[in-house]
């Protein structure tokens, strides 16, 4: 299959990686191009996003690389203008920026729970509110947001503050969906279970493991139903669905990724 996204543009916020590799946001954008969309893909590190645009110019696509700081208001609506400017519409939005920090209430400093409330939904309520309007002046769009499943079940670490963003995250998105369905721009959530990205070696090996990236992979391979974590092809490509027509009447909605994981934990 291929043109599943035919005529679309696209702005992905996080398109690049924080390792060597193909993180969510670098699939998510490379998925996009090969399916026929025009791609903005903004990141903290303009180098991550360059490294997609590059990846996604070996296979004779582009991609528009752009420098932001998404919890930073005035970075969200130039990396939108410049998306305009571009390519005149903005089809679909991916809110994929995102990460955690261990702990609960006692460890958590007052200061960095607000910035992993900042860092996992405040700024998604700030791309949704800039671009919405914009959707709907087009006659519709679509608004995919990624969480975690650490925002369904206790996991076993405590996150307490990336958990509570996320569950938050997942029920903006519902709210959200049920506001625009009758202007046409639909709002989904992917929900990836334990991926191997290389964020599990650049962050959580440190955080989770005390630097052991090996230990932790081989934990989370077996923590998985089917025996190996997935990949982010594989959250790439619920993605690549709730962004297109395909899903045309699917709002509201989400899809987990996860290998049977939370179909274990009750
Ligand atoms: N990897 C997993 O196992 C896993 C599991 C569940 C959920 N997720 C979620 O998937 C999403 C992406 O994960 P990933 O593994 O691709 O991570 P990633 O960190 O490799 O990719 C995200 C990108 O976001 C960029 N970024 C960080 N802060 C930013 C900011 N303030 N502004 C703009 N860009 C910024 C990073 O530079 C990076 O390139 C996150 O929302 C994460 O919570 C990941």
């Amino acid at each position: 299959m291929a043109d599943r996204l035919k005529g679309k543009a696209a702005l992905v916020l996080g398109a690049g990686s924080v390792g060597e590799g193909v993180g969510n946001g670098r699939a998510i954008a490379v998925l996009f191009a090969r399916e026929g969309a025009r791609v903005a893909g903004a990141d903290l590190k303009i180098a991550a996003a360059e490294e997609t645009a590059r990846l996604i110019a070996a296979e004779a696509g582009r991609m528009l690389a752009l420098e932001a700081d998404v919890t930073k208001e005035a970075d969200l609506q130039r990396v939108v203008d410049a998306t305009l400017e571009n390519f005149g519409r903005i089809d679909i939005l991916v809110n994929n920026v995102g990460g955690s920090i261990p702990g609960g209430a006692e460890e958590i400093t007052p200061a960095a729970w607000r910035e992993q409330f900042e860092f996992n939904l405040h700024y998604v309520y700030q791309s949704t509110r800039i671009v919405a309007p914009l959707m709907v002046k087009q006659g519709g769009g679509a608004i995919v947001n990624i969480s975690s499943i650490a925002g369904l079940r206790h996991l076993g670490n405590e996150l307490a503050a990336y958990a509570a963003s996320k569950a938050g995250l997942q029920h903006f998105s519902r709210v959200t969906a049920v506001r625009y369905a009758p202007r046409g721009v639909r709002v989904n959530t992917v929900i990836p279970g334990l991926m191997n990205t290389p964020l599990v070696a650049a962050r959580l090996a440190q955080s989770q493991a005390g630097g052991d990236a090996a230990e932790l992979i081989a934990r989370r391979h077996a923590r998985t139903p089917t025996g190996r974590m997935g990949d982010a092809w594989d959250v790439a490509w619920a993605v690549v669905y709730l962004a297109s027509d395909e899903a045309k009447f699917v709002t509201g909605a989400e899809i987990v990724v996860d290998g049977g994981l939370t179909a274990t934990i009750r």
